[in-house]
């Protein structure tokens, strides 16, 4: 298979953000850490929406901001996500490690979505992970880069654009 380390997408409206996040999670077979950046309603939070519909979750299964509590958890699809959004978080990684955070990349099957990595850019994230940034171009256009770290998020890329 060939090595895909970038794909870049232009959306036109939340459905269509909510659509690639849904397609994203159909490349993901298990396990994977998915770092998303991007300002204040740039539409994360829409593409993990998505992710959880590409995981064939029941449509009852509502994703909302973690804002406040930092973490939910979403089960009832193929694998349990993660949603994890580090906005709020003012002492770094520390903070983060000590509210029991990190526990879910040792989920040999979760799927870690992360808003707001730059909030805690002094946690070492080890191995694999696929980066996407969110950019704000228009009221509803916006521009997402999806990239690969290693071979693994590379062959989900790959998969990501047949
Ligand atoms: N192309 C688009 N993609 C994603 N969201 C969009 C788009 N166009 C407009 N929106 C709106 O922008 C907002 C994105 O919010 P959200 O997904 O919560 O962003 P974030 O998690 O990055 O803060 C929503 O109100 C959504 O309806
Ligand atoms: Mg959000």
């Amino acid at each position: 298979m060939s090595i895909v380390s970038e794909l870049n997408f232009v959306t036109s409206s939340a459905a269509e953000t909510e659509a690639l996040g849904e397609r994203l999670a159909r490349a993901i077979i298990s396990h994977a850490l998915v770092l998303m950046s991007g300002e204040l309603g740039a539409g994360k939070t829409s593409f993990v929406r998505g992710m959880m519909r590409g995981l064939d979750a029941p449509p009852d299964v509502r994703v909302t901001s973690p804002t406040y509590v930092l973490q939910h958890v979403y089960a009832g699809g193929r694998c349990t996500l993660y949603h994890i959004d580090a906005y709020r978080i003012a002492g770094g990684g520390g903070e983060f490690a000590a509210g029991g955070l990190m526990e879910c990349l040792d989920d040999p099957h979760g799927i870690v979505c992360v808003e707001w990595p730059e909030k805690i850019s002094d946690v070492s994230w080890s191995g694999d992970r696929i980066t996407i940034e969110f950019e704000h171009r228009e009221p509803t256009v916006r521009a997402i880069r999806i990239a690969a770290s290693e071979e693994r998020s590379s062959a989900v890329l790959a998969r990501l654009q047949q």
